[in-house]
């Protein structure tokens, strides 16, 4: 069997991690792996550069290291492919490209290792006849049909690291500190890490929120005789009849979003006279060696795509439905997106802890 491996979407931690269980657990049943370097670029213009033989001496010692040594694009998609045409930047369909390539090199299927927009061009080729099978990446956790994505683990333990450094700070000179953590459309990043950590506001795209009640819990703490405070803000959160802080949109990738942290600040301190400080996480959340946890997982992920494909389980993504790794159908996996839920403990966690959610 010969398999084709490929990482698109922004980089997670543990993305290494399960190349390299891929290619152990293929090479054992003699199989052949073969990398497709940044995404589909690898079978588009990179073609045939951009393949990768993947051998166990290639993937020793990846496992413990963060980014990808395949490359990833989060643009590029295959199928709204930008392209210049007269002068004008269009989107062209280079699908079939790919599907010819993929013919060409005698593949069997393709291991997509993605978050949702990358599974979802999977699914699309699995239409058209390729056998893909997906694993689960995103540092956002907001993958349905999996308890948990890899990478979310590294960039939580970040976040939550990185705000328990901001209390000794924002308690010695009396300040609001506002952290803004990544996540996209779900509040999974910023929920956790701002519980772990101890904040005292954290403010999800899952619940707009309201600076009244922002700003009352603020008044209410230094009422209280504590003069700090750290306010942890998802890229993706918006006021009530706000809308969301949009970093830039180029064409043939999502929009960017960033920004919001700093306008919460500003807001803050617009009302309440405290000084305020804000920072963005940003691609720190993504950097370094993934968790334990994550790596385990990955590596679990990885070897357990390869059991699929021996099994002949195509089209389907592997998914940990605790406490058993298994298999969905690759089409459901990516019909929604897994955000807070609203009845989710954590909230409810949250709120008898003291955390003012933004209502
Ligand atoms: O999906 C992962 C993610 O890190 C999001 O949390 C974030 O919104 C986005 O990617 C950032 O993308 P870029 O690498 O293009 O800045």
């Amino acid at each position: 069997m010969h398999l084709l491996i490929n990482t698109g979407g922004g980089d997670a931690p543990g993305l290494n991690a399960v190349i390299r269980a891929v290619t152990l657990s293929a090479v054992r049943r003699g199989f052949r792996v073969t990398g497709i370097r940044r995404g589909y670029a690898g079978l588009l213009n990179e073609y045939p550069h951009g393949l990768m033989e993947l051998t166990p001496d290639v993937v020793r010692g990846i496992a413990d290291r963060g980014g990808t040594i395949l490359g990833t694009v989060n643009k590029g998609h295959p199928f709204e492919y930008p392209t210049r045409d007269s002068g004008h930047t269009v989107l062209a369909d280079l699908s079939e490209i790919v599907m010819q390539r993929y013919r060409e090199i005698g593949a069997d299927c393709l291991i997509a290792v993605g978050g949702d927009g990358s599974l979802r061009i999977a699914a699309r080729f699995a239409e058209k006849g390729m056998r893909v099978i997906g694993v689960p990446k995103t540092i956002d956790n907001d993958l349905d049909s999996t308890h948990v994505t890899f990478g979310f683990d590294t960039a939580m333990s970040f976040a939550t690291e990185a705000i328990c450094r901001l209390h000794p700070t924002a308690e010695s000179h009396n300040r609001v500190m506002v952290v803004e953590v990544m996540g996209r459309y779900a509040g999974w990043i910023a929920l956790y890490a701002g519980i772990a950590g101890g904040a005292n506001v954290i403010l999800i795209p899952e619940i707009d929120f309201d600076y009244d009640a922002v700003c009352e819990a603020l008044r209410q703490r230094w009422a209280e005789g504590r003069e700090f405070a750290i306010v942890v803000v998802a890229e993706g959160a918006k006021p009530v009849d706000g809308s969301l802080v949009i970093r830039g949109h180029e064409l043939g990738k999502e929009v960017t979003l960033g920004g919001i942290g700093e306008v919460v600040a500003r807001e803050i301190t617009a009302r309440t006279g405290f000084e305020t400080r804000s920072l963005v996480l940003g691609h720190l959340q993504r950097g370094g060696s993934p968790t334990p946890s994550d790596r385990i997982l990955a590596l679990r992920y990885g070897a357990a795509a390869v059991r699929l494909a021996a099994e002949g389980r195509f089209n389907t993504m592997v998914s940990w439905q605790p406490p058993r790794i298994t298999a969905v159908p690759i089409a459901d996996a990516v019909a929604r997106l897994k955000t807070v839920p609203l009845d989710h403990d954590a909230l409810e966690t949250a709120r008898d802890l003291g955390i003012c959610l933004g209502r």
